[in-house]
């Protein structure tokens, strides 16, 4: 059944990037990092729609980006990605029980890793995909060792994340009045009370953050087809 709704995020600047362009429209081998993210949420036979957060002045151009590839829906994003999250929120009609929030950064996440995170929802509140950390983590203040983290218990979290509506509606709208901000979906969930489970991610569903991460992506892409 089509009936999730995907908010793929791409209002930010991407000011570590460091680009003129927003970093959702720089180009990827020749797409747009925003055409790589929303095709992938759309080639996902659970998802039914998109709904794209743009820069401010920008609405037309993510338009044009993603019109072609089915997804209407585009709204100014906010100053924070949980401000954005919140606006996306407004379009995604009440009768729509499964969101998914996806940063349009990881452009390289497929259609598979959304099958999965929506496959895996049922009897949880929400579903994060994670790797594994391979670094020895350390807890440091003002540059000295306080501590180590046992490994085993941590991951990295990605998206696209999933979540029954209802709760990502409450977790966010609690966040927002309580004035707490997380740099993800899944925390503003885990911080209001909800259960969130994990399934394995993907090594290529990375965000592109920095210059090195793009020269990344672009490896991988011209690996995958020469
Ligand atoms: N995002 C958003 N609205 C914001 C901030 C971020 O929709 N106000 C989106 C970004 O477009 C991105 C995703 O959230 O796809 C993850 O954010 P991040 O990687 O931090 O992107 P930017 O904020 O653009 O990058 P930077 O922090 O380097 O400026
Ligand atoms: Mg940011």
């Amino acid at each position: 059944m089509r009936d999730a709704v995907a908010i793929v995020l791409a209002a930010g600047s991407g000011e570590r990037l460091g680009l003129e362009t927003p970093k959702a429209f720089v180009a990827l081998r020749g797409r747009p990092i925003l055409a790589r993210a929303v095709a992938a949420a759309l080639a996902c036979q659970g998802v039914g729609s998109v709904v794209v957060t743009a820069p401010s002045g920008a609405e037309d151009l993510a338009h044009a980006i993603v019109e072609p590839l089915g997804a209407h829906a585009v709204v100014t994003g906010g100053a924070t990605r949980h401000a954005s999250v919140r606006a996306a929120l407004r379009l995604v009609p009440d009768e729509v029980d499964t969101i998914l929030c996806h940063d349009a950064a990881r452009a390289l996440a497929t259609s598979a890793l959304f099958a999965a995170v929506l496959g895996a929802l049922e009897g949880w509140d929400g579903v994060v995909p994670v790797v594994p950390v391979s670094d020895t983590v350390k807890r440091v203040r003002e540059g000295a060792v306080v501590g180590t983290e046992p490994r085993e218990d941590l991951a990295l979290a990605q998206t696209p994340q999933a979540f029954k509506a209802l709760a990502l509606r409450d977790a966010h709208a609690r966040a927002a009045e309580a004035d707490v901000e997380f740099t993800d979906d899944a925390a503003a969930l885990e911080w209001a009370g909800y259960r969130v489970r994990t399934v394995p991610g993907e090594p290529h569903a990375f965000k592109i953050t920095t210059a090195g991460d793009l020269a990344r992506a672009e490896r991988v892409l011209s690996e995958a087809r020469p």
